[in-house]
Formats: C-alpha cells, sequence, structure tokens
C-alpha cells in the first residue's frame, strides 16, 4: 500500500461525511446560561460591553428563562446585581436580596425544563468589591469569609438553588458549603466549584455587568496564569471537600488546563466562556473583521473537544437554537 493511498481528505469531501465523522458535538443540554437580575430597574438594561447581554428586572428574568428552556439548554447561572453595597456584603444573605428573590422566581419559572445555579460569592455585594471581607490591613479574609459563604449558601439553598457555584477561590470554601448543606438538610443541593480560576483580564466586560466597585485586582486569591500544574491541585481539593462539578474558568486561553483536569477528574467537568471572551467575537464581528456565527461555534466547540461536559456561555441560547435547526 502506497502512502499516497492513506488520504484523510476522503472523510472532508462532503458536509455530510464531515458530520459523520465529527469527534465532538455540541447539544443544547451541554450549556448553561450565565444570567443578571438587578434590583431596583422596571425595564432589561443593556449592558454596553457585552452587546446582546441584559440586567433583568425579576419579570423578564422570568420570561427568559421561559425562552430559554424551549431552547433545550442545561441550566442557567444567575448573578445579582443589588442596589446597596456594604462591607460584608449583607445583601448576599438577606433572603429578600435580588440574587435570592431571582432565584425563587427563576425556580418557579424553571420548573424541571433546566437546573437553577447561583454564584456562590460576594463581590457583587460589597462597597470594595472584594470576594470576601476584608481584615483589618484590608486583606481578604479567608476564614472570616468562609462563614460568609456558609451563611450564603443556605440562604440560597432554601432559596430552592439546584446548584451553587462556588466562584470565590477562598481555600476550604467547598468543604465548608458541604458541611453547612449537609448539616441543614440540603443534602441534593450539588456544588460547582469553580476550581482552576484565574485571574484574568477577560473578566473585564462581567465588572461593568456587575456595576463592580473592585479597586486593585484578585491576585492574591485567584490563580496565577502561568500555573497549569497547580490547577490539578485545586480540582484535587475540592473533589476531596465534596465538589459534585468542577469548573475550569476562563476557558480560551485556558484549554491546557481544561484537558488536565478532563484528563483526570472523577467529576464532571465544566468550563466558563467569560465575558472577555464574548466581548471579543462580538465587536470583530461588529467591525466585520471576523465571521460572527463561525467563531462563536468554532470558539465553543474547541472548548468542548479540549474537555469540558459543559459549557458556560453568553450565547447558550443563541446556540441552542442554531443548533436545533
Ligand atoms: C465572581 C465572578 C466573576 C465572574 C464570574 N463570577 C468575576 C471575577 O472573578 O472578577 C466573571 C464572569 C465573566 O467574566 O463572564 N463572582
Amino acid at each position: 500500500m502506497s502512502q499516497r493511498s492513506i488520504r484523510p481528505r476522503r472523510l472532508r469531501s462532503t458536509p455530510a461525511m464531515r458530520r459523520l465523522v465529527a469527534e465532538t458535538r455540541l447539544h443544547p443540554a451541554d450549556l448553561v446560561l450565565p444570567m443578571f437580575v438587578r434590583e431596583g430597574i422596571t425595564e432589561p438594561v443593556a449592558i454596553g460591553s457585552m452587546p446582546g447581554v441584559v440586567h433583568h428586572t425579576l419579570d423578564s428574568l422570568k420570561s427568559a428563562i421561559a425562552g430559554a428552556a424551549e431552547t433545550g439548554i442545561g441550566g442557567v447561572m444567575l448573578f445579582g446585581v443589588p442596589l446597596e453595597k456594604d462591607a460584608v456584603g449583607s445583601g448576599a444573605t438577606d433572603p429578600d436580596g435580588i440574587l435570592n428573590a431571582g432565584i425563587r422566581a427563576a425556580v418557579a419559572e424553571a420548573g424541571d425544563a433546566l437546573v437553577v445555579q447561583s454564584d456562590l460569592c460576594l463581590d457583587e455585594f460589597t462597597d470594595h468589591g472584594h470576594c470576601g471581607v476584608l481584615d483589618a490591613l484590608g486583606r481578604v479574609d479567608n476564614e472570616a469569609t468562609l462563614e460568609r459563604y456558609r451563611d450564603m449558601a443556605l440562604v440560597q439553598a432554601a432559596s430552592g438553588a439546584q446548584m451553587l457555584g462556588l466562584s470565590g477561590m477562598m481555600d476550604g470554601q467547598t468543604g465548608v458549603v458541604r458541611e453547612a448543606l449537609e448539616g441543614s438538610g440540603f443534602v441534593d443541593t450539588a456544588i460547582l466549584a469553580y476550581a482552576a480560576k484565574y485571574a484574568s483580564a477577560y473578566y473585564g466586560p462581567f465588572r461593568e455587568a456587575v456595576n463592580s466597585s473592585l479597586v486593585g485586582d484578585r491576585r492574591a486569591y485567584q490563580m496565577d496564569a502561568a500555573n497549569r500544574r497547580e490547577g490539578m491541585l485545586e480540582v484535587d481539593l475540592d473533589i476531596a471537600e465534596g465538589a459534585d462539578v468542577v469548573m475550569v474558568k476562563p476557558a480560551g486561553s485556558y484549554l491546557d488546563v481544561l484537558a488536565d483536569v478532563a484528563a483526570s477528574s472523577t467529576v464532571p467537568v465544566w468550563a466558563y466562556q467569560v465575558s472577555g471572551e464574548y466581548a471579543m467575537i462580538e465587536a470583530a464581528a461588529a467591525n466585520g473583521w471576523i465571521d460572527r456565527e463561525r467563531a462563536i461555534d468554532e470558539s465553543v466547540l474547541a472548548i468542548k473537544r479540549a474537555g469540558a461536559d459543559v459549557v458556560l456561555t453568553y450565547w447558550a441560547v443563541e446556540l441552542a437554537e442554531r443548533l436545533r435547526r
């Protein structure tokens, strides 16, 4: 047999052939939509740095969830944007705080159609914008923050959240939240641990989206972009502490970390295509510099190919609709 008879192009010759041999497929159920619910507005408000993404009122959140459920996506991840902030993020543990009210509204609307998840972190609720509470020297206090996360977990679970997204990057957060949930009878509330979450410039548009008051950065708790091996340490710890799912975030610039985690994790591995990844493609497309739909499809497919079981993406609904056509 001559070398010439091995022709990889054979399997690329027609659309039907390419579809048949595709190694990676996207399905609507693989997609989770991050959503923002904001206190004190009466109409949805556009987010300038994320064209197509809005701050929802409680009512528009409900109708958007009904629409999202129609497309067959797997879930939604809720973020709250409160009117008032303070040093300890009181709004996060107020049962009537905007995020907890949003969870109740979302769960009532979604029924069994999709899984309602909530962000468990303090940054949207603190006036200094950090993911935890500060000590006397202005550093994020790990243990004091865990106390807040514990209370937040119980309020979110009581509000009906089916999965809690622990995105704060405090040491021991998964263990503390698991213990609190078990201790209060919330044995079926799942934990999505943002295990390998990097301090990233790609969160820029999100900071506008949550009206972030952050001064400085999160490098003293989120991971350093230089570190690949450390991603595995974080994943191992979270699984040992009781995570049901682990996350790598951001996605596109961390596909190596994602592939490592996917190769060894014993629990599902998800990835978050963050606001900056979204904004870059939207901005290039708006300028006519890139084919918008092809770039979106390719960016999300790449995240699946690298090993993500599920992708959190602001394009979840659009993608699911395209997949169903
Ligand atoms: C923290 C949190 C952030 C994002 C999700 N959860 C911001 C941060 O760590 O600064 C970013 C999401 C995105 O950029 O799309 N609660």
